[in-house]
């Protein structure tokens, strides 16, 4: 009785991942442009860090063995998603461009995003009032003071979060996204 063939395809999802510092304005940027999408139609979800920390990653630290597991969990996620045509955004500081790219190598059209803001603008805004703290040796492992950002080197679209507005940015990435 069911005909598999008469089912209409469902077309793949993009991926988009938001690499940066942590104040750069990837969560920010991502909640933007995920609310753009949804008023106009788009099936999209958004995996952002926190939300998964607190989550499907509870418990991980930030030693390169958990970000890395975390990473990859959050590639999972959006590979399933992305499966039933939903467009993905992701927001986490993923700061090991190998793990990145062995990520994003599952994403033939996934669009890595760099939000880009200097340490010494991400410290002034220190949103979170981490930067701070970390500085003076309360947070081990901090992203940028004591621990590394492998910045990507060929990202698809660069964001420079001290230079231009959050609807600059997406703009920018419906381009990209073709919309
Ligand atoms: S990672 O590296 O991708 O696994 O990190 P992520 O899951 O995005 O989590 C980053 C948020 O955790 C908070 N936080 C830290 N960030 C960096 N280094 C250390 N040691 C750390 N400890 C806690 C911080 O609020 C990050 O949030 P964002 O949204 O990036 O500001």
């Amino acid at each position: 009785m069911t005909v598999a063939a008469e089912r209409p395809a469902v077309t793949t999802g993009r991926v988009v991942w938001f690499t940066g510092l942590s104040g750069a304005g990837k969560s920010t940027l991502a909640s933007a442009l995920y609310a753009e999408l949804h008023a106009r139609g788009v099936s999209v979800e958004l995996l952002d860090g926190d939300a998964v920390r607190e989550n499907l990653s509870k418990g991980l630290g930030f030693t390169k063995a958990d970000r890395d597991t975390n990473v990859r969990r959050i590639g999972f996620v959006a590979g399933l998603l992305a499966k039933h045509g939903v467009t993905v955004l992701v927001s986490a500081i993923s700061p090991y461009a190998d793990t990145r790219r062995e990520v994003l190598a599952s994403f033939p059209d996934a669009l890595e995003v760099f939000v880009d803001a200097p340490l010494e603008v991400v410290t002034e805004r220190d949103v979170k009032g981490l930067y701070l703290r970390a500085i003076a040796g309360e947070i081990p492992h901090f992203t940028g003071v004591s621990d590394p950002y492998e910045a990507p080197e060929s990202p698809d679209v660069h964001l420079e979060t001290h230079k231009i507005s959050v609807e600059d940015g997406v703009r920018q990435l419906l381009g990209r996204l073709g919309l």
